[in-house]
This record gives C-alpha cells, sequence and structure tokens, in this order.
C-alpha cells in the first residue's frame, strides 16, 4: 500500500460549478461564483470584508500594501512560517522580526512579543500552525495596547474556530490559502479578510490594479480610472466556483480531519513510550479544522530516520517549516541559527503524518502500525 501525504478531496460538485462558470463566459475575478463564495463565507461565519485573491502569499502582500509596510518598519512574526510570511513585508522594504514559538502548539510564544517591539514596529504577523489557532486575543491585546496592526496568517486554517468564532475574524487583517495542500482547494486560490469596515473600499482599488473599477462595478460612477498603488490581486471565477464547492462540504471536510487528528491522538496516547513523544496541546477555546497532525520526536536524528523508514514502508511523513531565521535568506538578513534555539530545536524533530480527507480506514491503519513498529525500533 502507498500512503501518501496529502489528496486533495473532490466534493462531487467541483465539475458542475466549473462547467457553468464557463458558460457564464465570465472567468476573470468578482464575477458570480466569486460573489457566491463571499456569500457563502458571510452566511457561515459572519465573515465580512472577503478579498478572493490567488493565492495567500497573494493575500498577505495586498494586506502589506493595505497597511502602508514600508522601509524601515518591522514586522514581527514567528521564524516557524513559511517564506511567504516574510516575503510579504521584505518585498516592500521592512524587516522581518523573528519570535520565538511554544512548544505547547507551534504558534509564535506570545510572552516573548513585547521585548521584540521597537520604536519601528509596524506590525505582528502570527500564524495558526496546523490548522490550530494561535492566542490571537492575547496578540490583539498586546498590539492594541502599543498601536500595531496584527495580520492574521491563516494560511492553514480556514473553518478552525478561536472561542467559537472562525480564525480570521479577529485581527485587522486575516489570509487564508486554498492551495491544493489546504483542506478547502480551488489548486492556487486565497483570500485577505479586511475586518475593519473602513479599509475596505481602499482594498478594493488596491486588488484592481489601482483602479476604482469596484465602484463602477457597483453602479457609483460611469468609469473607472487610476486612483491608487495596486497590483492584479484577483482569483479568476472559474477558481471561485472550484472553490465554492469546497466551501460548500466544509462540515463534512472537518468532521473526517477531526476524526482522523482525534485517532492520532487516541494512538499516540496508548503507545508504551508515548511520553517521549510531544503533540499539540489541546486547548477548549480553540477547535482545529483537523489540518495537520504532528508528532515531536526525541531527536533530530531520530525524526530523520523515522521519515527514511515511513518512506521505506511507502508512507509519506514530512518535516514541518524549515526556521527562517536560519535559513540562507536569514543569514543574509543577518540571523543566526542560535537566535532562535527553541524554534531551531522543534522544527529539528518535527514530523507530520499522512493525512487527508479522503484517508480510508486501512490507509490510516497500515500508518500507525508502521509508525508503531518504527518507533518501537528507534525509542528505548
Ligand atoms: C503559514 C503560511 N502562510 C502562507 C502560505 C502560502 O500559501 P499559498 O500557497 O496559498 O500562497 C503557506 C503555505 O503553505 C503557509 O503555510
Amino acid at each position: 500500500m502507498i500512503v501518501p501525504f496529502n489528496k486533495p478531496f473532490h466534493t462531487g460538485n467541483e465539475l458542475a460549478y466549473i462547467s457553468e462558470s464557463l458558460k457564464s463566459n465570465k472567468l476573470s475575478g468578482n464575477h458570480h461564483y466569486s460573489k457566491m463564495v463571499k456569500e457563502w463565507m458571510f452566511k457561515k461565519h459572519g465573515l465580512e470584508g472577503v478579498f478572493l485573491t490567488p493565492s495567500c502569499t497573494a493575500a498577505l502582500e495586498m494586506g502589506a500594501l493595505l497597511l502602508g509596510i514600508g522601509p524601515g518598519d518591522e514586522v514581527i512574526m514567528p521564524s516557524y512560517t513559511f517564506t511567504s510570511t516574510a516575503n510579504a513585508v521584505l518585498i516592500f522594504g521592512a524587516k522581518p522580526v523573528f519570535c520565538e514559538i511554544h512548544p505547547k502548539d507551534m504558534n509564535i510564544d506570545v510572552s516573548k512579543i513585547e521585548s521584540l517591539i521597537t520604536s519601528k514596529t509596524k506590525m505582528i504577523i502570527p500564524i495558526d500552525y496546523a490548522g490550530v489557532p494561535c492566542d490571537i486575543a492575547e496578540i490583539m491585546a498586546i498590539a492594541n495596547s502599543y498601536g500595531l496592526a496584527v495580520m492574521h496568517d491563516c494560511a492553514q486554517s480556514y473553518g478552525s474556530l478561536y472561542k467559537n468564532e472562525i480564525s480570521g475574524r479577529q485581527a485587522h487583517l486575516s489570509c487564508y490559502s486554498f492551495h491544493d495542500t489546504k483542506n478547502f482547494t480551488c489548486g492556487e486560490g486565497g483570500a485577505l479578510v479586511v475586518n475593519e469596515a473602513f479599509r475596505r473600499e481602499r482594498a478594493s482599488f488596491l486588488m484592481e490594479k489601482g483602479t476604482d473599477r469596484s465602484r463602477m462595478l457597483k453602479g457609483l460612477q460611469e468609469k473607472y480610472s487610476w486612483v491608487d498603488k495596486g497590483s492584479s490581486y484577483l482569483l479568476a471565477d472559474i477558481l471561485a466556483a472550484m472553490l465554492l464547492s469546497q466551501l460548500q462540504a466544509e462540515d463534512e471536510i472537518k468532521k473526517k480531519r477531526q476524526e482522523l487528528v482525534n485517532k492520532y491522538y487516541d494512538w499516540v496516547a496508548n503507545l508504551k513510550f508515548a511520553q517521549q513523544l510531544l503533540v499539540c496541546q489541546q486547548d477548549e477555546n480553540k477547535s482545529s479544522n483537523g489540518h495537520i497532525f504532528y508528532l515531536i520526536l526525541p531527536t533530530r536524528n531520530i525524526r530523520d530516520r523515522f521519515i527514511e523508514k515511513m518512506d521505506l514502508s511507502d508512507i509519506a511523513a514530512h518535516i514541518g517549516y524549515v526556521p527562517l531565521h536560519s535559513s540562507s535568506m536569514g543569514t543574509n538578513l543577518g540571523y543566526k541559527t542560535e537566535d532562535l534555539p527553541i524554534t531551531e530545536d522543534l522544527a529539528g524533530r518535527i514530523v507530520r503524518m499522512p493525512i487527508f480527507t479522503g484517508m480510508t480506514d486501512d490507509e490510516f491503519n497500515y500508518t500507525i502500525s508502521n509508525a508503531t513498529k518504527i518507533l518501537s525500533s528507534l525509542l528505548t
């Protein structure tokens, strides 16, 4: 049996919606299906100010542009994240300032944020690793007391809940990913959520190449023209058609993935060497969308050998992010590996187990029985 790491899920409605979109002859951004997706997000989660983008990377960039991030600014973020989080501010000339993560959930360690704030700090970008919400209320409290903006990178957490509200509604701006590695996908896609109403009109200009075309489409004026900076940050409507079919299946997809995560937790709890393994701590205020299940093994060497042996059994288990501060780009920016010892240590020991919505019982059982044998051979 071959167990892949991920396999995009098909809800069954994708082709019908895509075919409708084709027939409409309106394939570019902000047409029928984009509106349907936004209406769906509002109805399901109360999300307003949603701008569908070609990726989460584009959403992060659009957010940084909207907030006027520029040369001389500092932006605090975890080093344990994807390159897009840092690039979103770096490309505008700002400096990413890397913060440690907390071993309880691999998200930014809130207690270490304040010591990084300087007179140049403009923004904090926390992420929700594995789909598990970060401590966003505490982060907002710090940001508000220093007058900083928060752009929440929810690339992995569409559908996750923080105090019973979707992750992405709490910060000034939030970004989702609908890449095919994510729970809900249209191949490549994303969204910027502008939670502050007063910023939404300007966001609509930035996304449409710096024009006020959105006002024309609303019937507020006859023509549109160049009014601001901008770029092309629109998701094609034909992709929004696919996305709608996925978001409409949110409850089914989430239930399946949460069941898989819970089965992984039960598996670990029953292992005789469970105390040598670290898993994400569960928190009653947070409900993950089941995006990732990971283990932290005792050493980097054991982690690497575990992945190799799983691979020999045709099971794809993966490492997590490679810390940004110690990457070659991070080093060029002046960071040293030893600047963030906790991040470096945890990132060297993490392994992500295969998980996908269509995972069968046979695939799951094959995975855990092989993983149990391999762990028994590596741990004493
Ligand atoms: C935290 C984080 N931010 C941003 C991204 C980029 O998402 P996209 O591929 O939609 O641009 C990813 C991708 O996995 C991510 O993990």
